[in-house]
């Protein structure tokens, strides 16, 4: 299946607001068009990190800042953009092979990701020009 940063998009997530506190759910296969296999988050970030630096052959997932905000870089091999993320309500869906970077934390933040898998070092590239060559030799 062919994917793009074009199918990379911001998934508008169930918000039951509340003067005691603002609410947000998500489940598998509903508001996520995948089955949750793994939850994972990045704290404690500090300034100027950057995470990510891969791409998934299978996996998919869904970005979420939790607290706090952060940019997610998104790369097909052809088209990139970059997705600010600061709403604990938006979740940024990402599809298999695509390269991603994540920069710009604010002091605080919170990353979660949802996975469609557990956790598979095989199915990491982790080298930029192998992931080049993968996607632009299909
Ligand atoms: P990595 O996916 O490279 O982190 P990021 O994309 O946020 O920069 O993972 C960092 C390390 O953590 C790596 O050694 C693999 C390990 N890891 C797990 O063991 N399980 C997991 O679910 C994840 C996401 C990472």
């Amino acid at each position: 299946m062919e994917t793009s940063v074009e199918r990379c998009t911001i998934l508008d997530l169930p918000k039951i607001s509340d003067p005691r506190g603002n609410l947000t759910f998500v489940e598998g296969d509903r508001h996520v068009p995948f089955n949750i296999q793994r939850v994972y988050y990045l704290y404690d970030v500090p300034g100027g990190a950057e995470r990510g630096g891969h791409a998934h052959k299978q996996l998919e997932q869904l970005i979420i800042a939790m607290s706090g905000s952060f940019d997610v870089v998104l790369d097909d091999g052809v088209n990139q953009k970059r997705v600010h993320l600061n709403r604990s309500y938006n979740g940024l869906y990402v599809c298999p092979m695509i390269w991603r970077e994540l920069d710009n934390f604010s002091s605080g933040s919170v990353c979660m990701v949802l996975a469609s898998n557990k956790y598979d070092e095989a199915d990491y590239y982790r080298d930029y020009q192998q992931f080049l060559h993968v996607r632009n030799h299909k």
